[in-house]
């Protein structure tokens, strides 16, 4: 039976909890029409420069790397970025928009312990976590940064499963990035992938446990 086995559910923080996407309106106030093109390579980039510095042995904090991929972004797109804006926008990325369900399936679930494990660093990872109304509702926030081990590295979950003291089969790991629960189900966790964005699963012969469109979902885990 599922709910038996889950002692604790391990949530990934952008994309899964908090909207990334949501930051495009806040682009679109210093580069007008160009916050859904530029938000989107921003992602893209922040991903693949933490995978680059990972793989080339290089590794730094989550908050340089987005730091680095909004530079990269406003330039692919023929902006200027000015230290006014690059301030800005690294501060809105502290507050991103949380997903309208999340508080409420938190609340449902609390009996179990709850916990963020994102790449971000802690010192944007916990301004988020604390401003978004959902401090209260997590037991603890973990990052990659503290072993300096970015998901989807086994190291990195396996710091996770090791803060929770728990085997990882008693752990229900929560993303929407199919790379990251791709990572989790290679390390032994359950895994709930939360495909907002309705995509196919990876070719990665690594299929989640459970596919939802959002967090809703988790319930059938702890009925
Ligand atoms: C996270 C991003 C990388 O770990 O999805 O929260």
């Amino acid at each position: 039976m599922k709910k038996d086995v889950i002692q604790a559910i391990v949530f990934d923080a952008y994309g899964t909890l908090f909207d990334v996407q949501s930051i495009a309106a806040k682009i679109n106030v210093f580069f007008p029409g160009k916050g859904e093109e530029i938000s989107k390579t921003w992602r893209e980039k922040q991903l693949e420069y933490a995978n680059l510095r990972q793989l080339m042995g290089i590794y730094r904090p989550f908050s340089v790397v987005t730091k680095d991929a909004l530079r990269y972004a406003v330039k692919k797109h023929g902006c200027r970025l000015d230290e006014t804006a690059e301030r800005a926008l690294l501060h809105a990325y502290l507050d991103l928009e949380i997903f309208p369900e999340v508080q409420n399936v938190l609340m449902k679930l609390r009996h179990k312990r709850l916990v963020v494990f994102s790449n971000g660093s802690h010192d944007m990872l916990d301004p988020l976590v604390n401003s978004s109304g959902i401090a209260g509702l997590i037991n603890d926030i973990l990052s990659a940064d503290d072993v300096q081990m970015y998901k989807p590295t086994p190291a990195s979950y396996d710091y996770a499963a090791h803060r929770l003291r728990l085997a990882r089969e008693n752990i229900l790991f929560v993303s929407s990035n199919g790379w990251d629960i791709s990572g989790a189900k290679n390390y032994g966790f359950r895994t709930a992938w939360i495909n907002r964005q309705h995509l196919p699963v990876e070719e990665l012969n690594l299929p989640p446990d459970g596919i939802y469109p959002d967090l809703n979902g988790l319930l059938e885990w702890t009925m």
